[in-house]
Order: structure tokens, then sequence, then C-alpha cells
């Protein structure tokens, strides 16, 4: 199974994308760090072994899991019907919402529901589900980028009128940046779940799923300590 090869190796391969605050971002040593990370190193040490972070843009991690590059993937990642074809999720560990960021002078985009979107340039992380969503709706221009962070300086400098982004990731863009803000209305409701490749590693999915368990009652101290810096 893909314990006995991880203990093997003795290291676990984390894949993720850095530039999801406070999920993973780099800290001030330029590593990866955040509420995932910590996740993770506890997995590790349940298995006794190293973890390896593997830092990449969003749209390959899947791809990358499925090519063998890392034994699981954390990333504020959401459960998707699409990507349940592709990966086994882990059980739930966190609830967040799409929301809508503008600017706070002169707001292009009025509210956060689908008809204030129509018709509106927006940008939103590549391959997310804010990509997903935005492409349903009526007329609206995507803007693609490698992080919702590079979306936010772009939305600042009048290049978009909104940008479509994770609750937690849209409050920390709008609290770093004062000519921004985000709307409290929710675009939808997701769960966050970590991800191992389909059918092939149940044994590890167990002990991530035992882990989430017993960090459960942490979390929201954890993830408010990553808020806050
Ligand atoms: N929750 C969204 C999704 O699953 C966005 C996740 C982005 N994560 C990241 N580490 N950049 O599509």
């Amino acid at each position: 199974g893909a314990v006995d090869k991880i203990k093997e190796a003795g290291e676990l391969v984390l894949l993720t994308n850095a530039q999801f605050p406070p999920y993973e971002y780099l800290g001030d040593d330029n590593e990866p760090t955040g509420v995932d990370i910590e996740i993770a190193q506890k997995i590790a040490d349940e298995l006794g072994v190293e973890l390896t972070v593997v830092d990449m843009d969003f749209d390959g991690l899947i791809p990358a899991l499925n090519g063998g590059k890392g034994d699981f993937v954390a990333a504020g990642l959401t459960i998707t019907e699409e990507r349940q074809q592709s990966v086994d999720f882990s059980d739930e560990y966190a609830t967040s919402n799409q929301m809508v960021i503008v600017t706070k002078d002169d707001p292009k985009v009025a509210a956060a529901t689908v008809e204030d979107l129509e018709g509106k340039t927006v940008g939103v992380q590549l391959g997310t589900t804010g990509d997903l969503f935005m492409s349903e709706v009526e007329g609206a221009t995507v803007k693609q980028y490698k992080s919702a962070l590079e979306a936010g300086m772009d939305l600042a400098n009048g290049r978009l009128d909104a940008v479509v982004v994770d609750k937690l990731p849209a409050q920390s863009i709008v609290a770093n940046n004062d000519a921004l803000m985000v709307y409290d209305d929710v675009l939808t409701t997701e769960q966050y779940a970590m991800a191992v490749p389909k059918g092939q590693s149940a044994d590890l999915l167990e002990i991530i799923n035992k882990v989430l368990t017993d960090m459960s009652g942490e979390m929201e101290a954890l993830t408010q300590k990553h808020f806050d810096l």
C-alpha cells in the first residue's frame, strides 16, 4: 500500500500551491506555511517520516498527484464531482464560500450575486472553483491568474471589476490592501478536503482522516493563528 512506500522512502510528499492564506502561503523565510502545512506535518509525524512540501501551480496539482509526483494534495481543495472522478477525498475539514472582492471606491460590481457579475471583467485563480463558477456567468470576461493575490493587485490597479475567490483568502487580500473590500454575501458554499490518488491510497487516507479527527478541536485556533500573521 501507499503507507509502506512512504515509510520506506522516509518521506511524505505534499503537493500544494502556497498562494492561499491562511491555508498555505510563503512565510517570512519564504518557506510554505499555513493551516494545511501544519496538518500535513502532523500526518508525517503520525507516519514517522519527514514532510516534503512541493509548491506548484494550483491547476497542476491533481495531474501531478496522478502522475506520481506526490502522496497527497492539501490546498484548500474543494470537493467537486469532477475532481471525485480522478482523486479520493478525505473527510471534510473546513467549510468555505466563493466571495466577491471589489474596490471600495466606486465599486464596479454592485453586489455579490450572479446577476451583478454578468458582463463584468473578473479575476480568478486558474483551475479553481471560483474559475468554474465564473465560467458559467453570462457575458463575463474571466481573467485567469496564477494566484488570487495577483488578481487582487490587478483589481486595485483598475484592470478588473472584481475578483472571485474563497472566503479567508478574500479576507486576507482585503486586510492587506486598503483600496479593496469584500461583500458579505456569498456565491457558493464548499467543503475542503485533502486528496490522494484514486483507488491506490486507502491506507494513507485512513491516517489522514485520523489526524483530521484528532485535530478538529484545534482547527479554529490554527486558522486564526495563520490569519493574524
Ligand atoms: N477552494 C478552491 C478550489 O478548490 C480554491 C483553492 C485554491 N487553493 C490554493 N492553494 N491556491 O478550487
